[in-house]
């Protein structure tokens, strides 16, 4: 084990045994050559009868399982140890991610900020969004009554993840001053693209106003409808002066500029769109989830050998083309200063396109490496990807 890694487990395994202040652990992901038991285990203290105990849930992608195990009990070198490249150790103080490389280095990020931690045993995972949020009702998710309606769960919860993905980013993109503080005279800029019905827009609005952060949202979305109908929920919840809506297509948008940007499920080249415009304006922040995506599928006809064995059978091909798009959608931004992650913000039993690409505007140069195997890839497979054409980059 390199010793950084062993570090990182170190300090990882001294915030789990400080069960006073542990709000929750995440194992995710494989790390190379390992195989792990379940997809992803999360782990929170728990008090029953007084004591502490570990609350361990183990989800193999279609159920998960929970055991209490007494604290004193539970070996967490053992669940460190256990093969997962991702593992998020929430405490009341902030948080510490460590993510495992394919060389086996650990990556690690201390994040500063206030964490609630509760102890009920069978409680509900504590939401950001209220069910019972009036802009939930306008909005649809929820029923007149307040409770989340069933054929709107699964939006309701991808909001809710979305959301928790980007408070955090954008607290420590502020912190690490990457970010401008908003103040009342020059709130923090956000631009929701693609928004629909705009679940997602109010939603950031709403929840970040409620944390004393000033913000102008935007939703843009070529549907005049959705205009219309979201304005008019925006006036009913007397928002209407820090959130507007655009009918417009992302690439034509009269509005120039954001600091944060979102898209959650922009159809196809239209997340290819809303990279581009973001990046041209200068957006500090992009918290991105692509949708179905056909651009690179309809490319790969000359395929480089071996990669037939993939590319022979039509699903394959068709999910090789989904990777490889986000991959190159990832590698570009690095390209242009952005530091980069791919990242499941939800659940694949929540939806499919689970996928988001959080990317930060560092300024960092790209090395040789990074460029020389971004134009290999597309030499080799003969590609040009929708993102690359609209920022004409490396041509
Ligand atoms: C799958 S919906 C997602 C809506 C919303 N973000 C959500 O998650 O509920 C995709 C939205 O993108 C919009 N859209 C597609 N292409 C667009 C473009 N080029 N410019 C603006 N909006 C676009 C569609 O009108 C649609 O409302």
């Amino acid at each position: 084990m390199a010793t950084e890694l062993e570090a990182a487990f170190n300090s990882a395994e001294q915030l789990i045994s400080d069960t006073s202040k542990l709000v929750r652990v995440v194992l995710s992901g494989r790390r190379r050559n390992m195989s792990v038991p379940f997809e992803r285990i999360d782990i929170r203290p728990v008090s029953i009868k007084g004591a502490i105990s570990l609350q361990i849930s183990q989800n193999d992608g279609r159920v998960t399982t929970t055991k209490n195990l007494e604290a004193k009990d539970f070996d967490a070198q053992a669940y460190l140890e256990m093969g997962y490249a991702n593992i998020l150790v929430e405490h009341t103080g902030g948080a510490l991610t460590i993510r495992i490389t394919k060389k086996g280095e650990a990556q690690v990020h201390e994040e500063k900020g206030l964490r609630e931690q509760n102890l009920e045993h069978d409680r509900k995972k504590s939401r950001l969004l209220d069910a019972s949020d009036s802009f939930l009702i306008e909005v649809g998710i929820s029923d007149s009554d307040g409770r989340v309606k069933p054929a709107k769960a699964d939006k309701y919860l991808q909001v809710e993840e979305f959301l928790r993905l980007l408070v955090p980013t954008l607290n420590s993109a502020i912190e690490a001053k990457h970010i401008a503080k908003p103040t009342t005279e020059k709130p923090l800029v956000i631009a929701d693209l693609g928004c629909g019905n705009a679940y997602l827009t109010f939603a950031v609005h709403q929840y970040l106003r409620s944390i004393d952060m000033p913000v102008h949202v935007i939703g843009i979305d070529i549907r005049p409808e959705s205009l219309k109908s979201n304005t008019e929920i925006a006036k009913k919840l007397k928002i209407e002066k820090t959130i507007e809506f655009k009918a417009e297509a992302i690439e034509q948008t009269s509005i120039q500029s954001c600091d944060v940007a979102i898209a959650l499920h922009a159809c196809d080249t239209a997340t290819d769109d809303a990279i581009a415009w973001a990046v041209t304006g200068g957006a500090k922040l992009l918290l991105i989830a692509p949708c179905c995506q056909h651009d690179l599928q309809t490319q790969m006809s000359n395929v480089p050998e071996p990669w037939n064995l993939l590319t022979k059978h039509g699903l394959m091909k068709e999910r090789l083309g989904d990777l490889m798009t986000d991959a190159l959608r990832a590698q570009i931004l690095k390209l242009l200063g952005y530091r980069t992650e791919i990242i499941e913000f939800i659940g694949g039993e929540h939806t499919p396109r689970n996928i988001m690409i959080r990317a930060v505007k560092t300024g960092a140069e790209p090395g040789s490496k990074d460029v020389e195997s971004y134009k290999k890839m597309l030499s080799d497979w003969q590609i040009d990807p929708a993102l690359a054409s609209r920022l004409n980059i490396l041509k």
